[in-house]
């Protein structure tokens, strides 16, 4: 299949290439066996985005991002859910209850690609639109509270585009949660030595210390938790506990935010 992806939308086989090759391992931490049928309908080859420390993080993040989120699924058992910058990936079937609604939303491009391997199903709805601009809110169903879950997509933007990013959602919903991957200032500075980003044209862009430097850019953000993926990585394999220790603030983080 001919596909065209740009720099950031090629970044989205990465944990594709990870969560297939992690359901295919005898003790699975996750399974997502749609990641497989999804790069056997491609007919891509995702060789290169599949190395060690990269496959231990998209795990971990998994693990952790499921887990936040069936917490908040369990408070808001009819909240709008927004997977934002989703790629390829299928949250909603982890998640669902039989009654929340779902966005799976993405750049047009991605989207196109995304709709030749998914179908909208019953509450989940796939959206074209960008986390800089807010006009395919409209399009949603009105609803007292809204979580975004935007993993491994606020990492490429700059600090400019962070903080559009930030009040475009707060402008366009009354009520809600964010859970976002943050990265260190270390890695966006040192880029390209990233195992698997290295092999893509992406960049990484604005890295924080702590997610509380998202307040200074969106006084209605409150910050409600954050953690490092090395809580989850470190319990799995002596390299995990290993990076855990030398990369203390290195790994990337879960934060959530509320406003
Ligand atoms: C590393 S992938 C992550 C995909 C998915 N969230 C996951 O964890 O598997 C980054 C995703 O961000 C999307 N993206 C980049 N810029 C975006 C924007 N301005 N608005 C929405 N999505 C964007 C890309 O198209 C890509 O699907």
């Amino acid at each position: 299949m001919d596909l065209k992806f740009g720099d950031i939308q090629e970044t989205a086989l990465i944990p594709l290439a990870i969560k297939a090759s992690e359901t295919a391992r005898p003790n699975a931490r996750i399974i997502d066996r749609k990641a497989k049928e999804i790069i056997d309908t491609l007919g891509v080859d995702v060789s290169k985005f599949d190395p060690f420390l990269s496959h231990e993080g998209v795990v971990a993040r998994t693990i952790m991002f499921r887990d936040e989120l069936k917490r908040l699924v369990g408070k808001y058992p009819e909240g709008l859910y927004i997977n934002l910058g989703c790629g390829f990936d299928d949250k909603f079937s982890q998640v669902d209850n039989g009654k929340l609604t779902w966005f799976d939303v993405d750049l047009p491009d991605q989207i196109a690609v995304r709709r030749k391997v998914y179908e909208d199903r019953e509450r989940c709805t796939m959206l074209a639109g960008s986390a800089l601009d807010g006009a395919w809110t409209k399009e949603l169903p009105k609803n007292d509270m809204t979580i975004v879950i935007m993993e491994g997509v606020l990492e490429y933007f700059s600090k400019d585009q962070v903080k559009t990013c930030l009040k475009m959602l707060c402008d366009s919903f009354a009520h809600g949660y964010l859970l976002a991957e943050l990265h260190s200032p270390i890695l966006e500075k040192h880029g390209k030595f990233h195992d698997a980003v290295k092999n893509t044209n992406a960049n990484f862009g604005w890295g924080t210390r702590s997610g509380k430097e998202y307040l200074a850019l969106e006084p209605r953000l409150n910050y409600v938790s954050e953690k490092s993926y090395n809580d989850e990585m470190k319990k799995y394999s002596i390299r995990g506990k290993l990076f855990a220790i030398i990369g203390k603030n290195l790994n990337n983080r879960l934060a959530v935010f509320r406003w």
